[in-house]
């Protein structure tokens, strides 16, 4: 059993999900932490992890993800959360109008501490549509396009390949081992 400090319902939901593929049983805990503004995601985790190490209930891990769009020079990045907060999805297409290079990526980094923070990496490329498409999932799924269709129109299958998924993967085949 793992504790997953989180707020985010959907991160939970799914990093439960690809837990249950892997016989590990995976338990939300909501602890609010200062989110430091930094400029990697590797850096926000490997700070958020060490902030949490004596108030958390062992053995625990953390996430951090976000959205890069490198024809707006990987905004919203680091920023996805509060982005997604004040402009959200409308906010982004209105961004993108113009554009024409809509590549896009998510990236995940799974925090976990057990006297050092280990770092666990997962990346997935698409692009941003051009409407809100779908209504499963959550964030910016409904403007993240993977092979024609957005993750908020896959519902599950976007476990198969996301960035999350891919994060995970690596962090609990290691961590299976470990056991
Ligand atoms: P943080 O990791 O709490 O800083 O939040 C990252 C933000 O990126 C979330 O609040 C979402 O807005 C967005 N995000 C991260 N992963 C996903 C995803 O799988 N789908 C859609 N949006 C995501």
């Amino acid at each position: 059993m793992l504790y997953f400090i989180t707020s985010n319902d959907g991160k939970y939901r799914e990093a439960k999900r690809i837990g249950e593929m892997y016989g590990v049983k995976i338990e939300r805990v909501d602890i609010h932490y200062p989110e430091h503004q930094e400029t990697s995601l590797r850096r926000v985790a490997r700070l958020s992890i060490t902030a949490l190490k004596d108030l958390a209930p062992k053995p625990f891990f953390l996430e951090d993800s976000g959205l890069f769009i490198p024809s707006l020079n990987g905004f919203p990045g680091v920023y996805s959360s509060y982005v997604y907060k004040t402009i959200g999805n409308e906010g982004i297409l209105k961004l993108m109008r113009d554009v024409t290079d809509r590549r896009a990526y998510f990236k995940s980094i799974v925090a976990f501490f057990d006297g050092r923070v280990h770092l666990f990496e997962g990346k997935v490329s698409g692009r941003i549509s051009f409407q809100i498409k779908g209504n499963k999932g959550f964030g910016f799924d409904p403007i993240f396009e993977y092979r024609g269709r957005t993750f908020a129109e896959m519902g599950d299958e976007k476990n198969q390949i996301s960035h999350r998924r891919k994060a995970m993967e690596k962090f609990l085949k290691w961590y299976i081992n470990l056991r």
